[in-house]
């Protein structure tokens, strides 16, 4: 084995980037073992110098994040700060004082990856981020690498632990959003401004970085169609109830069925009990996958926390060590396919409708005509009367977002339609 250690230089030493040191000490033996050579944390960067790191010996600890890259002499940066700045400005400097980079950052990746690949590249540097989408779970090199020959069609998951945690509890218990809420972030699953998990920003960063790997091509954050799930109801979750189905928020990447576009999202939908994602239950994380020769897979776990989130990032370190110690790196940037991403009117699905109408006679058929007329055919529907008042569930077959939107928009205006309660896509059948 080779005796001069590698050297890792940490940014960030919170939730994450403590695990991180943690394992490289505890594990160092086993570590140098599987790299071939022994790897030593060389520095780590924070914001507040004073705080009390267990296990960090003092000298290591610096507030210039921007020397400790610039050394010349260290082999990985793992960047654990988050955010796009200054951490893109530390990663691509990194690349041009010849380190290889770790990272567990999805909103730089969803934003800039391209260009972070292309400092790589021109560097002759390593860009893992394992980490990235879903914490601990093996997801970005099994796509990148282990299922390098096949073809990806569609990529399913749950990526967000919060907002799986929320309505899993809606769920099991019929609360509702706002008291699932207040539990998530009495727990700790749910930040105290929980905007980017419960909007779904969190995971359409996730959704355009699996996108662009599933589909060797490039998908930005702003290709992504997003809808949060502070609308769900408990009346959701009965409806979905009473068709077997559950409700999760799912980011969703496909290729379309003629091979010619991709399409990006992340919406709440309405899943049957009897598809795997359905049993994820509390902050677990899930991604299902379906690809021509593999046919279906899935991958569960931990999406977050610091020690799984952690084991992501040491697997990175050991694959990067390895290959500067072969003198190679792995595999860069694959959007050789340019294939475009198409707009949410493009995608085809289903769709639960719930309207509030009057309960006379002719409505049914009303309703039913504007449907026809937008080309968007029924599957099943049902009715609820009581008071001259009624609710009707409409569940769709298979069409275009856009001719939704436009019987929507269509139902609005009927006199006999006193409100659209509730609309909400059905995958996953
Ligand atoms: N937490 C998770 O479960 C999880 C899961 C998957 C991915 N990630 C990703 O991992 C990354 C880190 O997340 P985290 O939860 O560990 O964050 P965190 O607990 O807030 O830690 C951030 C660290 O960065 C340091 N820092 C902030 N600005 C800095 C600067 N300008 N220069 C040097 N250091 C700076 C902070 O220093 P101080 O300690 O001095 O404040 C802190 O140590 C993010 O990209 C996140 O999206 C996190």
């Amino acid at each position: 084995m080779r005796t001069r250690p590698l050297k890792v230089a940490l940014l960030g030493c919170g939730v994450v980037g403590s695990e991180v040191a943690r394992i490289m000490t505890t594990h160092a033996d086993d570590l140098a073992a599987r790299i071939g050579a022994p790897v030593e944390l060389a520095g780590v960067a924070v914001r507040r110098p004073d705080k009390v790191r267990e296990g960090i010996p003092a000298e290591l600890i610096t507030t210039d994040a921007t020397a400790l890259v610039k050394r010349g002499d260290i082999d990985v940066v793992v960047e654990v700060i988050g955010g796009v700045e200054p951490a893109r400005t530390l990663i691509t400097t990194a690349f041009a004082h010849s380190a290889s980079v770790v990272s567990a950052n999805k909103a730089l990746l969803a934003q800039d990856g391209a260009s972070l690949y292309a400092a790589a590249q021109e560097h002759g540097q390593d860009l893992y981020y394992e980490a990235a989408v879903a914490g601990a779970i093996p997801l970005i090199r099994p796509l990148r690498e282990s299922l390098a020959g096949d073809k990806i069609n569609r990529v399913m998951g749950i990526v967000n632990g919060t907002t799986n945690f929320i309505l899993d509890k809606m769920d099991t218990s019929g609360a509702g959003y706002s008291e699932a809420l207040d539990e998530a972030t009495a727990l700790g699953y749910a930040e105290a401004d929980p905007t980017a998990d419960v909007e779904g920003f969190d995971a359409a960063a996730k959704a355009a970085i699996l996108a662009g790997i599933a589909f060797h091509t490039r998908v930005r954050l702003d290709d992504v169609y997003r809808e949060g799930m502070t609308e769900v109801t408990a009346a959701d979750f009965a409806s979905a109830k009473q068709m077997g189905c559950t409700i999760k928020l799912l980011a969703i990447c496909e290729r379309a069925a003629d091979g010619e576009s991709v399409t990006a999202r992340v919406h709440p939908a309405m899943i049957p009990l009897s598809h795997p994602l359905a049993s994820v239950r509390e902050a677990y994380n899930a991604v299902f996958v379906e690809a021509d020769a593999a046919g279906q897979l899935m991958f569960y776990g931990p999406g977050a926390g610091g020690s799984p989130t952690a084991s992501a990032v040491l697997g990175d370190i050991v694959a990067v060590c390895r290959n500067r110690l072969n003198e190679a790196t792995g595999p860069g940037e694959s959007a050789y396919t340019q294939l475009p991403v198409s707009s949410m009117g493009e995608v085809v699905t289903r769709y639960h409708i719930s309207l509030d109408v009057a309960d006379k006679p002719g409505v049914l058929a009303q309703v039913a005509t504007v449907f026809a007329e937008h080309g968007v055919s029924i599957d099943t529907v049902r009715q609820k009367g009581k008071d001259g008042e009624a609710s009707l569930v409409v569940v769709t077959h298979r069409a275009p977002d856009a001719a939704l939107s436009g019987t929507v928009e269509a139902l609005r205006k009927l006199d006999t339609v006193r409100g659209v309660a509730s609309i909400m896509r059905v995958e996953g059948e």
